[in-house]
């Protein structure tokens, strides 16, 4: 039998990493990409098919799903949607352009290399396409407008390619994590430093409680899981004949979504106000 084949982006570090590794200890025939040649060549070495993919570029993208449909004459069974980070900052504080390079890599790159990729599953007639999504998907914290708004994005554009790819034999699923271990904090912090200045912004104050956190070594929160919780909701988006929409990780995703449905905005504010 022929192994299932996945294509799976931001594979340096974190849910991705574990994915993958999760992925091809079960016979799937994984290409884990990554957009720093450092970081291919160290998953090669690993023992993945690994490709350089930068989901702000263009090019990149193009040239990776190319080489993959070489590899596997012109099919792939599934993507999952990964390499994404968090552009920490208060929404006064972000430029245009900050926010815009957010959504190149969080919204726009995943879009293109699903576009790329829907034909080849309607073509077999069959795919399923998961969306690592977030807790911050569908509601909002102070400090990850950015982010927010990129994950909010993501869940609109994929419960809308839900509804058309209906009856095509191609199943879309959000995966929806509240705190996983990985190096997501560490790369936000650096988007952090790049990008924002504290000086002279009426939050100043509260940016140095989000560096205290953002650079705080171990777990943040409570309730932070490994990266095998995913994979374990990402496998039964891959394998289950009736794959879920929304796959709930944490309990932090339990709680929040439970409180978006019986709160008031008002009074969910109140709450979403209280976390730093
Ligand atoms: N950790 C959490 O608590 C959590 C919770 C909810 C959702 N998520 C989601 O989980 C996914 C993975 O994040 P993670 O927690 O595993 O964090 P991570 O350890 O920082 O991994 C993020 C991955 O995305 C890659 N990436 C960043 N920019 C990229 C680009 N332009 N092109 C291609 N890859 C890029 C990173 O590559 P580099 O190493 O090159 O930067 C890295 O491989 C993200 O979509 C994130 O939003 C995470």
């Amino acid at each position: 039998m022929t192994k299932k084949s996945v294509l799976i982006t931001g594979c340096s570090s974190g849910i991705g990493l574990g994915v993958a590794e999760g992925l091809k200890d079960r016979s799937y025939r994984v290409f884990a990409t990554a957009r720093q040649a450092t970081d291919v060549a160290r998953l090669a070495a690993a023992g993945f098919e690994s490709l350089q993919l930068d989901l702000a570029d263009s090019d990149s993208i193009q040239s990776a799903v190319k080489e993959v449909l070489a590899r596997t004459g012109g099919t792939l069974d599934a993507l999952f949607n990964n390499g994404a980070y968090g552009q920490p900052g208060a929404v006064e504080d972000l430029s245009r352009e900050v926010l815009r390079e957010q959504f190149e890599t969080n919204l726009f790159g995943w879009h293109e290399l699903t576009r790329l990729v829907i034909p080849v599953m309607r073509r077999q007639g069959h795919g399923r396409i998961i969306q690592n999504s977030s807790v911050l998907g569908f509601v909002a914290l102070r400090y990850r407008g950015a982010y927010n708004a990129s994950k909010y994005a993501l869940e609109g554009l994929t419960d809308t390619l839900r509804l058309e790819l209906a009856g095509s034999g191609i199943h879309v699923s959000l995966i929806e994590p509240g705190p996983i271990a990985s190096h997501f904090r560490e790369n936000a912090f650096k988007a952090y430093q790049r990008n924002i200045n504290p000086q002279g912004s009426p939050h100043q104050d509260m940016y140095r409680h989000m560096e205290a956190r953002l650079t705080r070594p171990g777990p943040a929160v409570p309730f932070t899981l490994p990266a095998e919780a995913v994979l374990k909701k990402v496998i039964h988006a891959l394998q289950s004949r009736r794959p879920r929409a929304r796959y709930y990780v944490t309990f932090p995703t339990w709680l929040f979504g439970f409180l978006k449905r019986i709160l008031s905005s008002r009074l969910l504010d109140r709450v979403l106000i209280k976390i730093g």
